[in-house]
C-alpha cells in the first residue's frame, strides 16, 4: 500500500514552482502527493486484468488468485485518497462540477464491478471452471479500459488543475492525514 507522509516529496518535481508547495509544509501535504502511485497501481492491476482476458479461455490460476487478493484493495485505497485529497482541491475549481460527479459515480462502477470480478477470479483461481470465457473477458475488458480512461483523465485534467489553480491562501487545502 502507498505510504501517506505529511509532508512534502524530496522528489517532488514541482515543489519550487507550486502554486500550493506551502501546504506541503509538515503537518500539511499537498494534494497531489502520492496520485502518481495511485494511478500506477489501478493501472498495474489493469496489465494484469488484461493479461488474463488474454489467455482466455486458458487460465493461469495463480494469476488470478493474485489479482483476487489485490484488485479491490488496490481500488479502494486508491479511491479513497482521491476523495479526500485530490477531489476537494479539484472541486475548487470552476470547470470540476460535471467531472468531478462523473468521477465519483464511476469509482461507485468500478468498485461494485472489482468485486465481482474479485470473487470470479478467486473461485477460478482456486480451480473452478470458466464457465463463459466471453462474457468474462467482457467484464475484465469493461474494467480495466474504463479505469485506464478515468486515470487518463485524471492525469490529463485534474491532477494538473489542482497543481495550477489552488492558492494556500484563497483555498485552504484539506490535510489528508487529519482525515485519515
Ligand atoms: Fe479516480
Amino acid at each position: 500500500m502507498p505510504n501517506q507522509k505529511p509532508t512534502v516529496p524530496s522528489d517532488c518535481a514541482v515543489k519550487d514552482n507550486c502554486p500550493v508547495s506551502s501546504a506541503c509544509a509538515p503537518p500539511r501535504a499537498a494534494p497531489c502527493e502520492g496520485i502518481e502511485e495511485r494511478h500506477a497501481a489501478k493501472l498495474g492491476m489493469c496489465d494484469v486484468l488484461e493479461s488474463v482476458a488474454d489467455m482466455l479461455p486458458a487460465v493461469d490460476r495463480g494469476v488470478c488468485l493474485r489479482a483476487a487478493a489485490h484488485l479491490l484493495p488496490v481500488v479502494r485505497e486508491a479511491h479513497a485518497f482521491e476523495e479526500r485529497s485530490l477531489f476537494p482541491a479539484f472541486e475548487q475549481s470552476r470547470s470540476s462540477g460535471k467531472s468531478l460527479r462523473r468521477l465519483r459515480g464511476e469509482h461507485v462502477e468500478d468498485e461494485a464491478l472489482a468485486e465481482e470480478l474479485t470473487e470470479t477470479l478467486l473461485r477460478i483461481g482456486h480451480g473452478g471452471n470458466v464457465d463463459n470465457p466471453e462474457a468474462l473477458g467482457f467484464m475484465l475488458r469493461t474494467f480495466f479500459e474504463t479505469m485506464r480512461r478515468h486515470v487518463a483523465f485524471e492525469r490529463e485534467h485534474v491532477v494538473p488543475l489542482v497543481r495550477s489553480s489552488a492558492t494556500p491562501e484563497t483555498h485552504p487545502l484539506p490535510n489528508p492525514a487529519e482525515s485519515s
